[in-house]
């Protein structure tokens, strides 16, 4: 049995490929290890969103070519460099075997087959296989009680900084029925949560399907969510979704179905609309701000995350301003935040790099603060309230403390043995740090 050992940078999406990929392999009699000195095959499922974490994937190919124990392990590169780069990766990097692009990870098997270590002949960037199956295994999945399930992959939105059109190519929506049959089956399995995930859910178009009929709702999305919602799995999560096609109607399901949960990643990326028109963002503040009101007017206190990006170019200090107010007025629950990364291959890379390395640093912490401090009251305003929280798994600090999410996705902490993993438990909350809720089961 030849042991495989997987790493996987990046998104949901990655995280959801990895998983198949391992289902895969370990149906066609290798074997996962999480010991990557111990294994004959490495392979690294790769991001390209920032420089950063593209320059990752070189640094770990030097470890593993330095290393020992590694030498002679067959290295395969998959994910979204993979897919962008292609063959001309072998120049790029010494030490890699062979390369799969985001379509292909299908036929791992196959690529495995056809290479030889140190012979760099195998790339594989084709379409995904009609038949694909998106199938993962139980023990696969990187929570025994979560789901990723995949709804719509690729994006048809060519925001100007991003790579991930080229990475992931065009918007496919997977049909609902299977969508909903997959969720119906890990509901029997015994998983508590699902994630609907895509990089734009709410874009959701799939083809006409019989299953969606009998749900009421503005947009295909809203139906799937009621229709998941009816399966009667215990939790619902979704993201990311897209300012220009979030139709308020997300907003009614969420506050009719209560397995439907009250949190919405929304990445705004700017908060002024200059900046917003040449990052083609398809949205404004102001209609941004129409559906953050919609948000904060549901009775289930939905909480709210954004993406927020500084230093785009021609982004001046007044446009930062903007951002800034933005900020203070949606109050973010959490929110990530990146400094403008040049992306070749993107509209923006042509554009000049024109906010200096200081500026976009001095943005960054200034910005940083305001959503801290919006982060840390919304932590704050639990204290003394119970909620739900999922016992996904130990806490990193002490075996006798569990940590789960809560159903606005907040990080909670408690005090539980292990009989209480994969529990849904109401946790009446005690104290606040920075990220994190900490708590006793009631
Ligand atoms: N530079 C910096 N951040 C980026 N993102 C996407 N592309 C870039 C880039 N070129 C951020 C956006 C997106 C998140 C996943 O990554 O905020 O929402
Ligand atoms: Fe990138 Fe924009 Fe598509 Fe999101 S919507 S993946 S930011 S192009």
């Amino acid at each position: 049995m030849k042991k495989v050992y997987l790493e996987t940078f990046g998104c949901q999406m990655n995280v959801s490929d990895s998983e198949r990929v391992a289902t895969i392999l370990e149906a066609d009699g290798f074997e996962i290890t999480p010991f990557e000195d111990s294994a004959e095959i490495i392979l690294l499922n790769t991001c390209s969103v920032r420089e950063k974490a593209e320059h990752k994937l070189y640094t770990r190919i030097g470890q593993i070519r330095k290393s020992k124990q590694n030498k002679s392990a067959m290295v395969g590169v998959l994910g979204c460099v993979a897919q962008l780069e292609g063959e001309t990766l072998f120049n790029k990097s010494e030490g890699i075997d062979f390369i799969l692009g985001t379509k292909a990870v299908g036929r791992i098997a196959r690529a495995i087959e056809n290479s030889k270590v140190g012979q760099k002949q195998f790339v594989d960037l084709g379409e995904r296989e009609e038949n694909y199956d998106w199938f993962v295994s139980e023990h696969q999945r990187h929570s025994p009680f979560i789901s990723f399930v995949p709804i719509i992959e690729g994006c048809n939105k060519f925001c100007t900084y991003c790579i991930v059109p080229f990475s992931r190519g065009r918007e496919k929506s997977l049909p609902a029925s299977s969508i909903i049959k997959e969720i119906l089956k890990l509901r029997q399995e015994g998983v508590k949560e699902v994630h609907l995930i895509g990089q734009n859910v709410n874009s959701y178009r799939p083809p006409t399907d019989s299953r969606l009929e009998d749900f009421k709702g503005a947009t295909p999305f809203s139906r799937l969510l009621r229709a998941v919602a009816a399966t009667g799995i215990e939790r619902i999560k979704f993201a990311t979704s897209f300012p220009r096609d979030f139709h308020t109607d997300i907003v009614d399901a969420i506050n009719e179905f209560e397995n439907l949960c009250n949190w919405v990643h929304l990445p705004v990326q700017s908060g002024s609309d200059k900046i917003l028109k040449t990052m083609r963002r398809g949205h404004t503040v102001d209609n941004y701000l129409k559906r953050i009101d919609k948000i904060r007017s549901s009775p289930r206190q939905i909480s709210l995350s954004t993406d927020i990006i500084v230093g785009f170019p021609g982004e001046t200090d007044a446009d930062f301003r903007e951002t800034l107010k933005l900020a203070e007025y949606c109050r973010f629950d959490s929110a990530y935040l990146f400094k403008y990364s040049p992306r070749p291959g993107t509209p923006a890379f042509a554009m000049p790099d024109d906010v200096s390395a200081e500026e976009k640093t001095a943005r960054f912490l200034e910005l940083e603060k305001v959503l801290r401090h919006s982060q840390f009251n919304s932590l704050q305003n639990e204290l003394n309230k119970s909620l739900e929280v999922l016992a996904e798994g130990f806490s990193s600090k002490s075996k006798e403390f569990l940590t789960g999410h809560s159903k606005c996705h907040k990080i909670v902490n408690f005090e539980a043995g292990e009989s209480f993993l994969g529990q849904i438990v109401n946790v009446q909350i005690t104290e606040c740090k920075t990220n994190t809720l900490f708590g006793k089961i009631m």
